[in-house]
């Protein structure tokens, strides 16, 4: 068997708890707490697989469109999380960063990602990106902006520059994006660099989700031939 290859960065729209916990007759919230074991529980894999950076969209730039109960039940659902989670990810070298607007967030949140983030902040092991308020078109924009002002209007600006000022700018490219909950779109999730991603769409829901489905999708970005624009015939060449 040839060697299969691991995605050094992986990231994962958590589609499907609502509608895990509906099926369920359970209110959504309820979903969403299942979520959070999940979304530990593929902290680890990732880890044991591997992977060197993990991004996880935890909440859309357009999920405030919720109902309000919704919305403060996973606010507050992010505060404890963190707070219960933090040590132990620290412990195992974890580097946990947050993508997206956190202004926007209360003052209780705002705290615990900042302790988080430094806490954690020389760790070298995984990667971990929470995209929270987080939204594609919002990431560009803002790189553009910060362009703008930097240059005075003075200069166009290149590819290159975009990328250095997007929230992943540190992180390796993106390779392999997953979805759960069975729809196909990207819901303005990592849409600049999901560009050249392989993408991996499964009906499974997130709070079903576990290290069987992880493997799939590994093994699925692993039979595939990235070409980048060229042809098959060149990529075997090298
Ligand atoms: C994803 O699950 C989690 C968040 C957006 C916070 P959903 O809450 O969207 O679940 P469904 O799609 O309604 O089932
Ligand atoms: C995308 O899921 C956002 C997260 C998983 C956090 P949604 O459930 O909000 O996406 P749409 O609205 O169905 O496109
Ligand atoms: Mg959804």
């Amino acid at each position: 068997m040839t060697e299969r290859s691991i995605p050094q960065h992986v990231a994962i729209i958590m589609d499907g708890n609502g509608r895990w916990a509906q099926a369920r007759g359970k209110k959504r919230t309820s979903g969403h707490k299942v979520g959070v074991e999940k979304a530990r529980e593929t902290v680890e894999i990732a880890g044991k697989l591997g992977v060197e950076s993990l991004t996880l969209f935890a909440f859309s730039s357009e999920n405030w469109q919720r109902p309000e109960e919704e919305v403060s039940f996973l606010m507050e659902l992010f505060v404890v999380a963190l707070k219960r989670e933090v040590k132990m990810l620290n412990k195992h070298g974890v580097r946990l960063r947050f993508l997206g607007d956190t202004t926007a967030f209360n003052k209780k949140l705002q705290q615990s990602i900042a302790e988080a983030e430094e806490l954690t902040a020389n760790n070298d092991k995984l990667r971990l990106n929470v995209a929270a308020n987080y939204g594609g078109r919002w990431d560009i924009v803002n790189s553009v902006n910060q362009f703008i002002t930097e240059h005075q209007g003075k200069k166009a600006i290149t590819e290159a520059e975009l990328e250095a000022n997007l929230s992943t700018s540190q992180l390796p490219n993106l390779d392999l994006l997953i979805r759960t909950g069975g729809e196909t779109r990207i819901s303005n999730f990592l849409i600049w660099q999901a560009a050249y991603a392989e993408l991996f769409f499964t009906d499974v829901l997130w709070p079903d989700f576990g290290q069987a489905e992880f493997e799939k999708a590994v093994e699925s970005y692993s039979s595939r031939q990235r070409r980048f624009g060229k042809t098959g015939e060149q990529v075997d060449a090298k």
